[in-house]
């Protein structure tokens, strides 16, 4: 059984969902308004923040340079690290064991099919319900080696002026991008306009899982899985001067995803032995039994 990765300087969470659940408390407001959280509150966001977790931030920002970004794209976009079908990849994943979490023996495999099911109960198309079950399975990156920060967090454009709005900006300051003045104007190496799909996003699970799945999912799909991390986008709506027509309209699509992301995370694991006649229906309709990776 391999665990998840070893805490050590590279892999400060003791878990990858320990970068989902910070998410989830700076994002995610209540149903119920009274209680709903101030809009302002991430302002206040650095204090309430665990260690580990802020150093997750830390190393993130220093690292995702456009050199690491194209580095990363060039080792692992031919897709030929590994040929599997997605539930081989599901298993795969499962071997990522959060040590935090004695309880919950297939987390992976859970947040996907909470997700999937809650957008199921919301009675949306089947393609729509598989890009929940699939959204995460980019984490796989984790199994091929790759440290924590090159595969979650929250995502934003390299090789252009970083978002105030990126949680913890000021880590940005260590990033050898920050000395060069040709990554640091507004649009940086980008024509202004030019669409997201000319962008160098960070490095993370989100860009791999679209460039594994894009041949067989609806463009809508495609979008919510390249961008459900991209939080200074979709949420903050930073970066329109990148955007072009087609990126404004796909991401209503991007923000109609988000709280199945955000709110799933319950105590109660899904029944997965039950569950899995209805999903393994659904990837084959979509999906040959073996795909590149
Ligand atoms: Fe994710
Ligand atoms: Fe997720």
């Amino acid at each position: 059984m391999i665990r998840n990765a070893p805490q050590d300087a590279n892999n400060p969470l003791s878990s990858l969902d320990d970068w989902d659940d910070d998410v989830r408390r700076r994002y995610a407001v209540e149903p119920d308004p009274s209680h709903a959280k101030k809009a302002d509150a991430f302002r206040d966001y650095g204090d309430s923040v665990p260690l580990h977790v802020r150093e997750f931030y830390r190393i993130n920002h220093q690292h995702q340079t456009v050199e690491f970004v194209r580095a990363a794209r060039d080792k692992y976009l031919p897709l030929r690290t590994r040929r599997m079908g997605i539930w081989e990849a599901v298993e795969f994943l499962n071997q990522l064991v959060d040590d935090s979490d004695p309880d919950i023996q297939l987390p992976q495999i859970a947040h996907a099919m909470q997700t999937a099911e809650a957008i199921r109960a919301d009675g949306h198309p089947r393609w729509f319900i598989l890009t929940g079950l699939l959204h995460d399975m980019g984490k796989v990156l984790c199994l091929f080696g790759e440290p924590q920060w090159a595969v979650t967090g929250d995502t934003f454009p390299v090789g252009c002026r970083y978002s105030e709005k990126i949680v913890f900006h000021e880590y940005f300051h260590a990033n050898p991008d920050w000395e060069s003045p040709e990554y640091q104007s507004e649009s940086g190496i980008y024509e202004p306009g030019c669409g997201l799909d000319k962008v160098l996003m960070s490095w993370g699970h989100d860009e791999y899982l679209y460039y594994v799945v894009k041949d067989y999912l609806p463009v809508e799909a495609q979008y919510m899985i390249r961008y459900h991390s991209f939080y200074p986008g979709h949420r903050e709506r930073e970066y329109q001067h990148l955007m072009d027509e087609r990126d404004r309209e796909m991401f209503r699509w991007v923000r109609k995803f988000n709280p199945y992301d955000l709110y799933t995370k319950t105590d109660r694991a899904p029944d997965v032995q039950e569950l899995l006649p209805f999903y393994r229906d659904l990837v084959a309709e979509f999906f040959p039994p073996v795909i590149d990776w």
